[in-house]
């Protein structure tokens, strides 16, 4: 069974083969995450696998003695932004020649030896292979540079314990790898073949986590739905029933589902259990059939409207967001309009939206990129702003009601106030009363008085 350490930055670390010998003086790891929750989670298991080898936690780069760097690839300016940042560790390096530096994530699994012709760089580790990061470390330090980036069919870390440092909400990996092929996408060429990790090992970790004060948990996968318990033959609605039955005090979240995958079952259950939350995110990448053919994404808009209108025929309050792609390979104006329309359709309660970004080795990568970036933009630009009218009337509908929030402490944009999450995922904020702090991790009523496109105010009654 997982136990789960606790971050602690001043504590010297003890050696778990030696109970009661303490590491001397540690080393100190700082690790630097982009990309989706998926590494933020994996940053997570890199730091469980350095601390079980007497490394120390550092959130200042200066202090450290490893800087990892944890990578996305979905798209081009995802990479510049971390050659960017690579560059300006080179100003580390100069203040400490000993520091060892590590490129991980997709964009290792992607560029591999590349990588490491820059002097800066000493390993390049990928998704599948960061049991190895403290050997290559280690050996780095003698000055020997090393790179691990095999795919495995069958590595989910399950036996690893992620260090968190985030007190009332984890990301919990249900499963790794993608075996979809939409055709503009790197994720199946950068964290392989699509394998699940065992069910009771997820329903464990949550117990853990709620006895360790965690209020939520998100399962993630690049498509959950598809989650399969090979041993048992469960599939992601079992797990979901098992999840909310053994921490019924817990929300529980999941991201991310596929259009063909999201089956009754899933919807039904998610229905029936209070704990599981009233939110689904659906990608549709395109409202044209013929460019979600050439996506390979395997349903057409019928088939997503269809799904869409049993989601709200069974949880009439469930709150609903996507990815948007434009200027896919050929997408003419007309596709675009089908898009939009789409869009006004179902009135997504979100939307993360981007312009395409053509990846080397993918299919589409072969079909050219013929949309010219100033039409992308212009594209992108229509659809933001539509949406951005949509998001904020969606929102005008919580006016008036009360909604119960998962308080996660002072507002980032004003500390005199207090920011927390509905159900449905909604920020809202709302002030201190006379009654004094409330407390992290609470669930609390709060009215709500107005809100705009991204956020909803009100007060605690
Ligand atoms: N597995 C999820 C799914 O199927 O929807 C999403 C995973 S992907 C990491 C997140 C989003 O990035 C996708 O839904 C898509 O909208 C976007 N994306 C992926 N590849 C892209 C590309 N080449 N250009 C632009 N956006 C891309
Ligand atoms: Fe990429 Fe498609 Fe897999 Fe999502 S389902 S990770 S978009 S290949
Ligand atoms: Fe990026 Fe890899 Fe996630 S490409 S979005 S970090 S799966």
């Amino acid at each position: 069974m997982l136990s789960l350490p606790v971050l602690d930055l001043s504590i010297p670390q003890v050696d778990e083969s030696s109970p009661g010998t303490p590491i001397p003086p540690s080393r100190k790891l700082y690790v630097e995450t982009y990309g989706c929750q998926m590494n933020v989670n994996d940053s997570e298991i890199v730091m469980g696998v350095m601390h079980q080898n007497g490394y120390l936690m550092t959130d200042k780069p200066d202090d450290a003695d490893v800087i990892l760097i944890n990578t996305c690839a979905v798209r081009d300016n995802a990479e510049k932004k971390i050659h960017e940042r690579l560059d300006h560790l080179k100003y580390y390096k100069k203040r400490n020649r000993d520091l060892v530096v590590g490129v991980l994530g997709c964009m290792a699994e992607r560029l591999r030896g590349e990588l490491l012709e820059k002097k800066l760089v000493d390993i390049v580790v990928g998704p599948d292979e960061y049991r190895s990061v403290p050997e290559l470390v280690g050996r780095a330090y003698t000055g020997e540079k090393g790179i691990a980036v095999k795919l495995s069919r069958v590595e989910t870390y399950d036996d690893i314990l992620p260090l968190r440092t985030d007190g009332i909400a984890a990301w919990v990996s249900i499963m790794r790898g993608c075996d979809k092929f939409c055709t503009f996408c790197v994720v199946p060429f950068t964290r392989g073949r699509e394998r699940s990790r065992a069910m009771n090992s997820v329903v464990d970790e949550l117990k853990i986590l709620w006895e360790h004060g965690f209020k939520e948990a998100t399962l993630l996968g690049q498509n959950v739905n598809s989650y399969r318990d090979e041993q048992s033959s469960k599939d992601f609605a079992d797990l979901l029933v098992a999840s909310a039955r053994a921490v019924p005090g817990m929300r529980i979240r999941y991201t991310t589902s596929h259009p063909q995958d999201m089956s009754d079952k899933l919807i039904e259950t998610q229905a029936e259990f209070e704990n599981i939350c009233k939110h689904i995110h659906l990608p549709v990448q395109s409202g044209s059939d013929r460019i979600l053919k050439l996506m390979n994404r395997t349903y057409t808009v019928a088939h997503y409207l269809e799904r869409i209108s049993k989601i709200r025929k069974l949880i009439p309050n469930c709150a609903l967001t996507t990815d948007i792609i434009v200027g896919f390979p050929t997408e003419t104006d007309k596709d675009n309009a089908a898009t939009m329309e789409l869009m006004r359709e179902v009135r997504f309660d979100g939307a993360f939206m981007y312009n395409y970004s053509p990846r080397e080795n993918t299919k589409a990568w072969k079909m050219g990129d013929d949309v010219s970036d100033a039409v992308k933009t212009e594209r992108l630009s229509a659809i933001i702003a539509q949406q951005r009218i949509i998001a904020g009337e969606q929102n005008q509908l919580c006016v008036g009601t009360i909604e119960h929030v998962l308080v996660e402490g002072p507002s980032k944009k004003s500390p005199a106030e207090w920011q927390g999450r509905t159900d449905s995922n909604r920020i809202v904020i709302f002030p201190h009363t006379e009654l004094g702090a409330y407390i992290v991790g609470d669930i609390i009523p709060v009215k709500i008085h107005r809100a705009n496109s991204a956020t909803l105010f009100g007060e605690v009654v």
